[in-house]
């Protein structure tokens, strides 16, 4: 089978190509052929597929993305994204990338469905980041989509593109509304969710991290290893089995701050705990009051995904993965 990722050099997009080459295949089918893009060329896996072509492609450049649904992928795995902070800075950027270029692919898949009668199966890759503020204290399967910012706008238009598509018949889709990915490798970048990896990441290599809001809030997580899971589980499953509504919440932990430390301290010990610096930051208190603290996901459940069950089982993945499977603290 031929499988296309697009948004490949990303965090998630990275691991999903490294487990597919690793593995030379998916769902039980040998992948012949693996393409990588992003508006960075992608690094190519180490697997041992021996066809694996990687392109700077720009989505949201007109007509981008038919060049590589011309070569009529089984399994369609959009992932390419600007993040939340981007495209709330800049409008036009995040309606262009996040919205245009998804509706562009899903276009150049219907114009090939109308020639060949081609129906890939399409994962997308859309957020919890579509629910808004006042949460219940789980939010329910079937909450409105009320998104409280541009980015969860653009994703809530996407996965409603999605379900459309696919009601049509020109794809097979299915969306995975994607917890906060936690531990997240690398360095620490400026999103407001990224204390939660920070104050596990850097002490679990030595280095200080700063914590800016009460050990009491509560959020919801999976890690990058599930992630990947999900994704290769939304490509590989019987879709028949989800019925009309396409675009599921994925399993998550629904943990607190004193929750992810206590895991590091069990981990790593108190040493790794002594680095995390209280630094209260009201900006970010302010954002991540906004934030499900749970999220149901029976239906998910249900037709097979998981997740891990505790915080040290995310921070024993990030070891294993990233960290050759010791800590240095
Ligand atoms: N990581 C999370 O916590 C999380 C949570 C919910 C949803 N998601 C979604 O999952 C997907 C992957 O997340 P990630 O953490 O790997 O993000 P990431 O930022 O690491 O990866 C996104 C990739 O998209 C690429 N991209 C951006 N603009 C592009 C363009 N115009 N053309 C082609 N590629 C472009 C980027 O270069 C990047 O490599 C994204 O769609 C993201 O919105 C992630």
């Amino acid at each position: 089978m031929k499988v296309l990722i697009i948004g490949a050099a990303g965090m998630i997009g990275r691991k999903l190509a490294e487990r597919i080459a690793g593995d030379g295949a998916l769902g039980g089918k040998a992948v012949e052929r693996l393409v990588l893009v992003d508006v960075v060329e992608p690094k190519g896996p180490t697997g041992g597929i021996a066809d694996v072509k990687t392109q700077a492609i720009d989505v949201s450049a007109a007509k981008a993305t038919e060049p590589l649904i011309a070569e009529r992928p089984d399994v369609v795995f959009h992932l390419a994204a600007i993040v939340s902070g981007e495209a709330e800075a800049d409008f036009d950027k995040g309606y262009t990338i996040n919205l245009d270029g998804t509706r562009d692919l899903f276009e150049a898949i219907r114009h090939e469905h109308a020639r060949s009668g081609y129906t890939p199966r399409v994962v997308f890759a859309s957020s919890i980041a579509v629910f808004g503020a006042p949460f219940a204290d789980r939010v329910p399967e079937d909450f409105a989509l009320t998104p409280l910012t541009s980015y969860g706008t653009q994703k809530a238009i996407g996965e409603l593109l999605l379900a459309d598509y696919t009601r049509r018949g020109f794809l097979d889709g299915v969306g995975l509304r994607l917890p906060t990915i936690c531990v997240r490798p690398g360095a620490p970048n400026k999103a407001a969710s990224g204390f939660f990896s920070n104050i596990l990441r850097e002490p679990m290599s030595g280095k200080e991290a700063v914590l800016p809001v009460a050990d009491t809030v509560r959020h919801y997580f999976a890690s990058p290893r599930a992630a990947v899971g999900f994704f290769l589980h939304a490509a590989t499953m019987d879709t028949s089995r989800i019925g009309p509504r396409r675009n599921l919440n994925m399993p998550g932990l629904s943990a607190t701050v004193a929750d992810e430390l206590e895991a590091l301290r069990a981990v790593a010990g108190e040493g790794a705990l002594a680095l995390v610096k209280r630094v209260p930051d009201e900006t970010i208190i302010r954002i991540v009051d906004g934030w499900a603290p749970d999220i149901e996901a029976k239906r998910a459940r249900d037709l097979g995904f998981t997740v891990e069950d505790s915080f040290e089982e995310i921070v024993r993945a990030h070891i294993e993965d990233e960290l050759g499977g010791s800590v240095r603290t």
